[in-house]
């Protein structure tokens, strides 16, 4: 039988490049940013004014929080589940990576319904496009996610977690990418101006520098370093 691999484990933490306490802050900021992004955005959009305004509300507490929270749970420090078992944790992961599905899947239905009303073409912007690749990316991920929980229906499920644990990092920044393309939408930009918009459009690139150094620096070189211990016996 093939060893069981645990990137969840506080062990998946070592070899964190960054202080210990400049990575506490990071994350402590990068869920307090999430959060308030998610507040302000869904203030601003004043929800149920009008088809359109359910879209930023849906994508900002779909990818701005609970996508966020659902890979920083993994994190063993500066997290409120640092608490929780691994077990604990995964099952949070999937249940909030399945918020991402639904709000994502919702959002996109308000948007499209908005421009099908007002009669505006669709996927005309550099923000539109770069949203639908990260939608795409978000259902390959979750297929992805649904297999590593029933891992009898694949081969290598430690080679399908690296997948997973890689194109989740590519789908977080696709995701944080949209998020900053967003505030560039004449929507946003008729509303928000000067130095507020500047702290708006820098604000995702945050939490999207904490999850990339989460994920390359702690879960990788751990995989790696399992992988070929494992290859050479030693598990
Ligand atoms: C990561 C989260 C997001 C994704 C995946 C996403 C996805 C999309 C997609 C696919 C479209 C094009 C729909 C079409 O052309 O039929 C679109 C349009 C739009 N979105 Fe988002 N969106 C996200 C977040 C936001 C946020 C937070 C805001 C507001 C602050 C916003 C504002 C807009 C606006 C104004 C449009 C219409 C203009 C345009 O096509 O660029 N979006 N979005």
């Amino acid at each position: 039988m093939p060893p069981v691999f645990d990137p969840y484990s506080s062990s998946a933490e070592e070899g964190l490049g960054m202080n210990g306490w400049l990575r506490r802050v990071g994350i402590v900021a990068a869920h307090i940013i999430s959060l308030a992004l998610t507040i302000f955005i869904t203030l601003l959009s004043r929800p149920g004014t009008s088809l359109f305004s359910w879209h930023p509300v849906c994508m900002s507490v779909g990818f701005s929080l609970c996508m966020t929270e659902g890979v920083l749970l993994f994190s063993s420090e500066g997290s409120p589940f640092c608490f929780q078992s691994r077990k604990g944790r995964v099952r949070l992961h999937w249940v909030l990576q399945a918020l991402v599905v639904i709000a994502g899947g919702t959002g996109l239905a308000f948007i499209v319904a908005s421009k099908n009303v007002s009669e505006r073409p669709h996927l005309t912007s550099w923000h539109g496009l770069l949203g639908m690749a990260t939608l795409v990316a978000t259902g390959c991920q979750a297929l992805c996610g649904v297999c590593l929980l029933f891992p009898k229906w694949v081969n290598s499920v430690a080679r399908l977690r690296l997948y997973h644990a890689t194109c989740g990092l590519v789908t977080y920044l696709l995701a944080s990418a949209t998020l900053a393309l967003a505030m560039c939408s004449d929507w946003f930009q008729g509303t928000i101006k000067g130095v507020l918009w500047y702290v708006c459009v820098l604000l995702p690139l945050l939490p999207a520098l904490v999850v990339m150094n989460q994920v390359t620096n702690s879960y990788l070189p751990t995989y790696h370093r399992r992988m070929s211990r494992s290859e050479s016996g030693n598990v």
